[in-house]
């Protein structure tokens, strides 16, 4: 197995002293070649909704509640009915092998020793085997995208069933790639085609590069479809990906699973029932991190109107956009169970590997707690609808 571990006394050092998810960002950034940081970094279009994501946050405020005993606290819970230390999880991104060496692996040991669960994407560069193989503890779940060849999407499905993962995600919303520009104009493939722009980035990022070329990234789902080496992800998308997926065939494959199931790339309330009507136990709300449809809602402005329509019939996950441990409690408070993370993790996986992944989830967990204790709130449970008002008045207000 790569080393997963961090490359030195100063990068743990530097990590240590990531005192917010935007400082992992900055470390990320010195890490990582441009075309690979933009990757992770960037969204569709003029990326008004990627902004939006962490912006609408703002339009929440929260109304603590004082002389309350704090003094005794707690921030476990459970998520999908699996116990959890935090309300967070590791959402599914693919590549993650070439942001940092096995970095899915890196990522599910972090996700277990921090005891939260932790979605493998079908696009990893570690197969389902590989990650089941390294980190047995991890509470793993399998995130499905619909593919053209139904009997392969199934096969794939039996392997995770086969590895142990407990839960699956589909997502929804990649009938198509998003129109990503920052990669268009950086040329990302994978691998890497050095070119006349990138020679001198890459040569400023010695230790990406090393182990890189220490164990090459694949997408190793795909190696016994022979698809496992593509150019751009957008190509790979469009090779094998299919737009004709319809409910129908969504509730299928929640039936051919026998654990709990969760929709991803939910942001419309009737959507959200269609899903709970074929049976979903959860629904994540999310815009793909703003790599899917520009000017779409930012997931924290249509949760309560979808946790609404579910009306408790499964739980609500909330993706997109959390930096902060106050973007968690806002959406604990407006009716989510549960937050799950992108790029928090990501740029922390690419700035120190497993070490880093800790550190993002520590910095969230060290932000929770502080607010949920200024909130007058000891429990996950006691955080309520009165915790949390709209900024804008006359809208929404304080919700009873
Ligand atoms: C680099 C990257 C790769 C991603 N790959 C996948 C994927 O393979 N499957 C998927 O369902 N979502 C994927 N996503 C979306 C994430 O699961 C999640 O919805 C998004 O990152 C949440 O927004 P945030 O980054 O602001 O937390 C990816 C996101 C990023 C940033």
């Amino acid at each position: 197995m790569a080393d997963i571990k961090s490359e030195s006394p100063r990068a743990t050092r530097s990590l240590a002293s990531a005192l917010t998810i935007a400082d992992l960002r900055r470390l990320a950034r010195r890490r990582l070649p441009r075309a690979v940081f933009d990757f992770i970094d960037g969204g569709a279009g003029d990326e008004v909704t990627l902004r939006d994501n962490e912006a609408a946050f703002r339009d929440w405020v929260l109304l603590p509640r004082v002389a309350v005993d704090v003094s005794r606290r707690s921030l476990r819970t459970t998520i999908l009915g699996g116990a959890s230390e935090l309300p967070l999880m590791l959402a599914p991104t693919g590549l993650a092998g070439f942001y940092w060496p096995a970095g899915e692996i890196a990522a599910a040991s972090a996700a277990a020793a921090a005891g939260v669960p932790f979605c493998l994407s079908t696009n990893s560069v570690a197969s389902v085997e590989a990650v089941a193989k390294a980190v047995p503890e991890c509470e793993r779940w399998f995130q499905l995208y619909f593919l053209k060849d139904r009997a392969w999407m199934q096969a794939l499905v039996k392997r995770a069933k086969d590895a142990g993962y407990r839960a699956l995600c589909i997502t929804v919303d990649l009938a198509v790639q998003g129109r990503r520009e920052r990669d268009v104009r950086n040329a990302f493939t994978m691998p890497l085609r050095p070119h006349a722009r990138t020679v001198l980035d890459l040569a400023r990022r010695p230790r990406w590069l090393a182990g890189v070329l220490s164990s090459p990234p694949r997408l190793g789902n795909f190696e016994t479809s022979d698809r496992s080496q593509f150019t751009s992800v957008a190509q790979h998308v469009a090779t094998l990906f299919d737009p004709s997926a319809s409910w129908d065939d969504v509730a299928r494959f929640r039936d051919l699973w026998s654990g709990p199931v969760v929709i991803k790339g939910v942001l419309h309330p009737d959507d959200a029932c269609k899903a709970v009507a074929i049976g979903a136990d959860a629904v994540m709300v999310s815009n793909h991190g703003g790599r899917q449809l520009d000017h779409v809602p930012a997931p924290i402005s249509v949760l309560p109107d979808i946790v609404a329509a579910v009306s408790g019939r499964a739980e609500v996950i909330l993706d997109g956009g959390v930096r902060r441990g106050t973007d968690i409690l806002k959406a604990l408070a407006l009716g989510a169970s549960a937050c799950s993370i992108g790029r928090a993790f990501l740029w922390g996986l690419a700035a120190g590997g497993r070490e880093g992944v800790g550190r993002a989830i520590a910095i969230l967990r060290d932000e929770l707690d502080n607010a949920m204790t200024l909130l007058g709130t000891a429990r996950i449970e006691d955080v309520s609808a009165t915790h949390v008002r709209s900024r804008q008045p006359g809208n929404g207000g304080m919700r009873a």
